[in-house]
């Protein structure tokens, strides 16, 4: 009998291609950019030198850095049509939905469209990373009434995002956890959302559909929706002291408890203890014992129970949360710094690209006629 071919479901642990963006390292529980270690990084760069990093390869010369920053800088504004179609969608819809959208409208504006060259690409990259903080903090906005700001030119990228969502740059500690978040978020290898963007981008399709796909994969609560998930656990739960009884009640009930666990990181995320320690200074900055206490207590009643372990998400709820983000706002947070990654992945997949394309083992009906 012919041997049942093996199935790689999720195609979990299945390495499907080479790349040199970043390394994600299981047994070192390590994480590197082009190299770098992403803790160093995440405290010592900006966003801007590490999109340039992950785009080109190798960090910015000055020249390179200020060349960037003045483009980046003077395309953050939305054009009209991608206001007016925000502005077009419910007030319920959700702020992935609403990025999804907005996005194809920048696709549509792009007057390279057509164009898959490396040098267009690269520059779809950058404008997309210039305008996704300008739709992430309209769209909170128009949520709560209020009216559009428009960017600042003489704040940097992370300054400025916070800007244009609050309408005042926060203090440099506040900023400071912000940018390292976005660091931590901006790249992770093939992780479900990367990897469609790179099925897409497979087909020589276009970076804007590769990206509108991307943002469809990481709204999952599998994936990057589990940061606004730990919120709602946080409310669910209640007080910390309730935190034992709700989990071992989840638990049993077999379901999962977001902000932990790992498809690859087995022994901790890389990422958690940089992001970590953001959020205590955060929490210790907005005066927040509580939401310390029930993060802690969570912690340590999953790892006592479970032993299973946080993964960045979970600290990034709690951050984003006491910066004054909505929690439906947290995941169009990741999109605006992993769109660094997704496209870093699209030229590196066209540029020694095969169509994705894997089998199935088929099990339905055996074959049969329509009756005469
Ligand atoms: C991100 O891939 C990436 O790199 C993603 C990401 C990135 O930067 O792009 O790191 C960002 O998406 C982080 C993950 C965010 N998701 C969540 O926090 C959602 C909760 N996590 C789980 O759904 C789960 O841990 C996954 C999806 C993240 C990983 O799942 P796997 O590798 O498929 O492992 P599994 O679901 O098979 O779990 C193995 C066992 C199972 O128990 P059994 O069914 O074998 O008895 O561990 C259990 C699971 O039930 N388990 C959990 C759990 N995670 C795993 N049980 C309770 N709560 C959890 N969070």
């Amino acid at each position: 009998a012919t041997t049942e071919p093996r199935i790689f479901k999720g195609l979990a642990g299945v390495p499907v291609d080479v790349t040199a963006i970043s390394m994600v390292n299981s047994d070192t529980n390590s994480l590197l950019y082009r190299g770098y270690p992403v803790q160093q990084l995440a405290t010592r760069c900006s966003v801007e030198q590490v999109a340039l990093l992950l785009w080109d390869g190798e960090l910015p010369t000055p020249e390179r850095l200020a060349e960037f920053q003045l483009e980046e800088r003077s395309n953050r504004a939305l054009a009209p049509n991608v206001l007016r179609a925000v502005d077009d969608l419910p007030l319920t819809t959700h702020p992935m939905d609403v990025c999804r959208t907005a996005v194809s409208i920048l696709g549509a504006n792009d007057m390279d469209a057509g164009s898959n060259s490396t040098a267009h690409n690269l520059r779809k990259a950058r404008h997309l990373f210039a305008q996704l903080p300008a739709i992430v903090a309209y769209d909170q906005r128009r949520r709560h009434g209020l009216a559009l700001v428009e960017p600042r030119n003489d704040l940097d990228y992370t300054e400025n995002f916070l800007y244009m969502t609050f309408g005042a740059v926060p203090e440099p500690e506040v900023v400071a956890a912000f940018r390292t978040s976005l660091v931590l978020y901006a790249e992770h290898s093939f992780n479900a959302s990367t990897f469609a963007a790179r099925v897409i981008a497979s087909t020589l399709s276009d970076m804007h559909s590769a990206v509108t796909g991307a943002i469809g994969a990481l709204k999952g609560p599998l994936h990057g929706g589990a940061n606004e998930a730990v919120m709602y656990t946080f409310d669910e739960i209640g007080t910390p002291d309730r935190v034992a009884a709700w989990l071992d009640e989840t638990l049993a009930s077999k379901r999962k408890v977001m902000g932990f666990g790992h498809r690859v990181y087995k022994h901790g995320d890389s990422r958690v203890p940089t992001m970590r320690a953001a959020m205590v200074t955060m929490l210790e900055h907005f005066d927040r014992p509580d939401l310390l206490e029930m993060y802690m207590n969570l912690e340590e009643a999953m790892a006592a129970r479970t032993g299973i372990l946080p993964n960045v998400d979970y600290p990034t709820g709690p951050a984003y949360h006491v910066m004054g983000f909505d929690t439906e706002t947290f995941t169009p947070i990741f999109v605006a710094a992993r769109v660094i990654g997704w496209t870093a992945h699209v030229s590196e997949q066209l540029a020694a690209n095969a169509l994705i394309r894997p089998l199935s083992v088929y099990v339905g009906a055996a074959q049969r006629d329509l009756p005469a």
